[in-house]
């Protein structure tokens, strides 16, 4: 994947295997058996590293040399204390994932240090006060971990999220509405991983040609607007729709509104929609909803711009099938147990069934695929 052209891959490319073995068998299954029953360990070191803030410290404003534990601990302890032979175990686990670089001093007494790859980079704080590292909290707090040992119940009775199972009955969302600090980590790791997907965007697609009032339903904290505006002069207004808890706190943005309510109500008025990782969070009927109350929104020959994580048809090893299909478990056990990220046949269909007459599906990004329902 890393020698193909980032704008408009063709879909096909996108999906290519990683391509190393065949499926393993004797030692080499058991030894396969073996990782993924370990498989906690990367989530929850990457999790610690974001918690210790170990990315900043070796970037370093830009110099990533390579640092060993000993020499990291005192810049993310800078209070003292701290266990280096601790850090260098996840470093070096983290290592083997593509996070950091590691360099062997093979002098006397052999030393590790350690840089941050291109993935690790995406964990340093840019100057908005932006990184991926948000997200990696956000999916790894407390009331989410809970829902993590219930996913089985997602099978057995998928009436319930085990998120709400695992959380005396309340919903995700209810729960961001009530614990500011869950709300406030919600917006930065939305913020994070948009604006980086946005740049993609606004570089290769053209669709916003003749759109003077655009809406962003599900907007959060209005990031995916503010860079359409700055790009798209011709857009003289943006909506920023999302729950009144949420806009409550967004910050201010030229030519754009923040408005509070409910996709399930109504949807403001504009001459296109734009959404962003929205649909893939509710059921069939509940995403043929929201796409009625979009199409009710917009005049003939406006459209709806939704980026949503598409399922590729083929199941295959490659890292973009992997991150979209734990994706999909992620919204099972968190969002919505029959919320689902979804083919693109499927979701022409469900636009279909909403009175939308054209369609067409858009592969910039590896993770996110523009999907344009006319109307
Ligand atoms: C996964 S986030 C995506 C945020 C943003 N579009 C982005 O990609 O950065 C889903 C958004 O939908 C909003 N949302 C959830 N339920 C909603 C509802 N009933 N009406 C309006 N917005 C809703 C959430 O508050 C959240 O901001």
């Amino acid at each position: 994947m890393t020698n193909v052209s980032w704008t408009h891959v063709a879909k096909s490319q996108m999906d290519v295997p990683n391509g190393e073995a065949l499926p393993p068998t004797g030692n080499a299954a058991r030894l396969a058996i073996m990782e993924l029953a370990n498989m906690i360990s990367v989530p929850m070191s990457l999790n610690a590293v974001v918690r210790l803030n170990v990315a900043d410290a070796i970037w370093q404003n830009g110099s990533n040399k390579p640092l060993s534990a000993e020499e990291i601990i005192p810049r993310i302890l800078p209070s003292g204390g701290g266990d280096p032979e601790n850090l260098q175990r996840i470093l070096r686990m983290l290592t083997s994932y593509g996070v950091f670089n590691e360099h062997i001093n093979s002098g006397d007494a052999l030393q590790r240090r350690y840089s941050l790859t291109e993935i690790g980079k995406t964990l340093v704080t840019d100057e908005n006060g932006l990184s991926y590292g948000a997200y990696v909290l956000q999916h790894h707090q407390e009331e989410l971990m809970k829902a993590w040992a219930v996913v089985h119940e997602a099978v057995v009775d998928s009436s319930t999220e085990p998120f709400v199972k695992a959380n005396g009955g309340e919903t995700a969302y209810g729960l961001y509405g009530k614990k500011p600090e869950m709300n406030d980590l919600m917006l930065r790791a939305m913020s994070g991983v948009t604006v980086p997907f946005m740049k993609a965007v606004l570089d290769g697609y053209d669709g916003f040609k003749g759109v003077e009032r655009l809406v962003d339903v599900g907007g959060s904290a209005g990031d995916c607007l503010r860079m359409i505006l700055q790009k798209h002069s011709h857009i003289k207004k943006g909506v920023n729709f999302d729950l009144p808890e949420v806009v409550a706190k967004a910050p201010k943005i030229d030519g754009v509104t923040h408005v509070g309510g409910d996709m399930f109500d109504s949807v403001p008025h504009g001459d296109a929609i734009f959404m962003k990782w929205i649909l893939t969070t509710w059921t069939d009927d509940e995403v043929k909803a929201i796409m009625i109350n979009c199409f009710k929104a917009i005049p003939i020959g406006g459209k709806l711009i939704a980026c949503e994580p598409v399922l590729p048809d083929q199941t295959n090893d490659s890292h973009r099938t992997r991150a979209l299909l734990e994706g999909d478990i992620f919204v099972m056990t968190i969002y919505r147990a029959k919320g689902k990220h979804r083919t693109e046949e499927e979701y022409h269909k469900l636009g279909k069934s909403a009175g939308f007459t054209s369609f067409r599906a858009i592969y910039i990004d590896y993770f996110y695929t523009l999907l344009e329902f006319g109307k």
